[in-house]
């Protein structure tokens, strides 16, 4: 294979600056994940409960500069069934040679993958299950600078839009084809966790006091988030270019990159058929699209005092992360999902009520393959969790259902007889 000619720019000293999508996409609209089909729940075919979680690995794409030199991108590579093969070197004490690991996936993207591509093989399941109310998250995992923030919010160019922009023209494009016979209400919440810190992204003004809450039936949610009702597609793109510039902002303010912040920026789709009057046919569900901060090691970041403890912090989210995805693996009595904001916020996402969608972003080159292997592993093990989504449709809803066809029943069997009655009455006057 021949040696790619790349960027020397070392992986983990690239600073983020990820244009903010546009809020209005020039050019041919995005692919729908239904293709040119109506999107009339019917024709949608239905996930398995296997697909609740997937595993998807996107290798990152190296732009070359003018001074160049080259960089040897054959540590990760991947071949048609999906498996991706590592080759590191072992540390000297433990004999220093090459190693080679192999990994299969539910996806894998090489560095020539479109953003269309991805977000096409990647959103049919999830976008048909969140229409359905069912709840949805997506996050991508990896060292800073493998692309998660490119994968998950992209450039400014129509074909460099990321996979959240993608979701959201998509739920709305849903929302047109179906606006003749349901109603629906789409509300917007964007929260940052720095430092083990939660920050209200759409609200930076005034101080507030997030507290999560634990509801018995709704579930984990964020007590004080403001959360925004959208009308339309424009209307949500501009809240997330809020939610993006007001996270530059307070990563500029305390001297640090957007890249050691979690972003999760979740979408709520409740709806109900127009000609429902008792409201049986409502149904909820949570879109959450999460940009994690970067996973690397702070023994290889070389961090000391306030960046170390910040690290430790950012790690506390996403070594919780890791260990509640052992704990479910390993069919744990207790999941440590209190242990971290990050966890007890996408507790559902994680072996609960949800379809997740995990991107692992791993950079191909030898100078990073240790963090790549590291990223590797850890989706390896994130497939072997079996979620249990359900649709999030009240259970009273069931029995008043029940009841309505019953009394239907009955209506119809009341016609019936008096029609027999009054066929007997004319029959004996005659
Ligand atoms: N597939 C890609 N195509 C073009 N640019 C990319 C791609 N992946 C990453 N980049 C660029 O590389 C840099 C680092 O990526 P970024 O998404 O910020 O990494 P992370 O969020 O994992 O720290 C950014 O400048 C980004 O624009
Ligand atoms: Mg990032």
């Amino acid at each position: 294979m021949a040696i790619s000619k790349v960027s020397m720019e070392p992986i983990d000293h690239v600073v983020s600056a990820n244009p903010i999508p546009p809020t209005t996409p020039v050019g041919k609209p995005p692919k729908s994940v239904f293709g040119d089909r109506d999107h009339d729940d019917t024709s949608i075919t239905a996930p398995t409960s296997a697909e609740n979680i997937r595993v998807a690995v996107r290798i990152r794409q190296y732009i070359s500069k003018k001074d160049d030199k080259e960089v040897d991108c054959r540590s990760v590579v991947f071949n048609e069934a999906k498996t991706v093969f590592a080759t590191y070197r072992l540390p000297l004490q433990e004999g220093g040679k090459d190693e080679k690991r192999s990994f299969s996936f539910d996806h894998v993207f090489g560095q020539s993958a479109s953003q269309e591509a991805i977000f096409l093989e990647l959103f049919r399941i999830p976008m048909a299950k969140f229409i359905r109310g069912f709840n949805v998250c997506c996050f991508c995992y990896g060292q800073t600078g493998s692309g998660k923030t490119w994968t998950m919010l992209g450039g400014d160019k129509p074909e460099t839009v990321g996979m959240i922009p993608r979701a959201l023209t998509e739920i709305f494009a849903h929302i047109a084809t179906q606006k003749h016979k349901k109603e629906f209400k789409v509300t917007v919440s964007a929260v940052e966790i720095y430092n083990e810190q939660l920050k209200d992204l759409l609200n930076t003004t005034a101080a507030v006091d997030l507290r999560i809450i634990e509801h018995k039936t709704q579930g984990v949610s964020i007590k004080n988030l403001t959360n925004l009702t959208v009308e339309t597609v424009n209307d949500v793109t501009s809240l997330l270019e809020l939610a993006v510039a007001s996270r530059v902002v307070a990563a500029t303010q305390m001297n640090a990159t957007s890249s050691r912040s979690h972003m999760i920026f979740s979408v709520t789709l409740c709806q109900q058929d127009i000609a429902d009057e008792f409201g049986v046919t409502k149904l909820e569900g949570v879109m959450h699209l999460v940009d994690l901060a970067g996973s690397e090691r702070q023994s290889a970041t070389g961090a000391t005092g306030a960046t170390l403890k910040e690290g430790a912090n950012i790690n506390q989210s996403l070594s919780t992360l890791g260990n509640c995805i052992n704990g479910l693996v390993a069919g744990a009595a207790h999941i440590p999902y209190r242990d971290s904001k990050l966890t007890r916020i996408l507790q559902n996402a994680l072996g609960g009520n949800s379809s997740t969608l995990m991107i692992a972003n791993v950079s191909s080159t030898n100078a990073n393959v240790n963090e790549s292997v590291s990223t590797l592993r850890f989706a390896d093990r994130a497939k072997q969790i079996m979620n249990h989504a359900t649709v999030n449709f009240d259970p009273k809803n069931t029995k008043f259902l029940q009841l309505l066809e019953e009394n239907k029943r009955l209506l119809a069997r009341v016609q019936e007889l008096e029609a027999r009655k009054m066929k007997s009455s004319i029959c004996s006057l005659m």
